[in-house]
């Protein structure tokens, strides 16, 4: 069966029927979210699960191509969309195009996604017409925790909620196949994902349940990672499972019940 390609996100929202994504970046796992979701996200919060930085600032262009690589080796049948790293698109049109080319020729990935509304505009519209598929990502863009001064929700107050939604309106009308809505308050997740200008699927994230689809990040949703923000929901308890399984084995090695006959090569 072929892969998802970014038109069918816009045939999920047509149909009626939501969309499903997570983030992922490591082979293996991804592999096991393949048949479950329509798009995986390769996001740049892999600089904070993945690498322990304290913001998503530091990732490379190299490190988001070297986690793409992994993920579309371990899934066949799910869009592949890898996030744009800061300081990789936003100095030009040309520079956004150059790092996209990148992306979709060294990955082999379907579509990039980059942070930023109406202003970036211009640049969706440049790539889309040159055979880049691009999702937006507008509200909560964790690239500018320094211009918002730290991670808020977004779209509070009458000026919030206009410029949130030109910023939607822009970026779908520069042909984005999908936006991010991403920490977002339920009455302006709902203005945008219910206007008409709007044609783009929203995904959201910490944005209602109003959104055409909806993402978390794996290691959240799984609950592997140690702090989460009030919009994620634990429907896994991997952190509990994970030590407990350490903690066994450091105790079998301990006490020389591991390795055992089964797991001991004999003469033959
Ligand atoms: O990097 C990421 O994981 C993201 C999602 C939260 C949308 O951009
Ligand atoms: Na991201």
């Amino acid at each position: 069966s072929r892969r998802l390609t970014a038109l069918d996100l816009a045939r999920r929202k047509a149909e009626g029927r939501k969309i499903v994504a997570l983030t992922a970046c490591h082979a293996q796992m991804a592999g096991l979210l393949d048949a479950h979701c329509d798009f995986i996200l390769v996001g740049d919060s892999l600089g904070m699960v993945m690498h322990g930085l304290d913001s998503t600032l530091p990732v490379t262009l190299e490190m988001m191509i070297l986690q793409a690589q992994a993920v579309m080796r371990g899934t066949a049948r799910a869009l592949v969309v890898v996030d744009m790293p800061f300081g990789s698109y936003e100095a030009s049109r040309e520079q956004a195009f150059a790092s996209a080319a990148r992306i979709l020729k060294e990955t082999g990935a379907g579509a990039v996604k980059l942070e930023g509304g109406a202003r970036f505009a211009e640049t969706v519209a440049f790539l889309t017409q040159r055979g880049v598929p691009v999702m937006g990502h507008i509200g909560l863009t964790p690239q500018s925790i320094h211009t918002m001064g730290g991670f808020r929700v977004q779209g509070k107050g009458p000026d919030g909620a206009r410029l949130l939604l030109e910023d939607a309106r822009a970026i779908s009308e520069a042909g984005a196949c999908a936006i991010v809505l991403e920490g977002i308050v339920e009455p302006v997740a709902r203005a945008i994902a219910g206007a008409p200008e709007v044609t783009a699927p929203t995904i959201g994230i910490g944005a209602s349940p109003v959104c055409d689809g909806q993402i978390l990040v794996l290691e959240d949703m799984l609950g592997l990672s140690e702090r989460t923000p009030k919009f994620v929901k634990r429907f896994g308890t991997l952190r509990t499972q994970i030590d407990a399984a350490v903690r066994l084995y450091a105790e079998e090695v301990r006490d020389g019940r591991f390795p055992g006959d089964a797991q001991t090569y004999g003469e033959r």
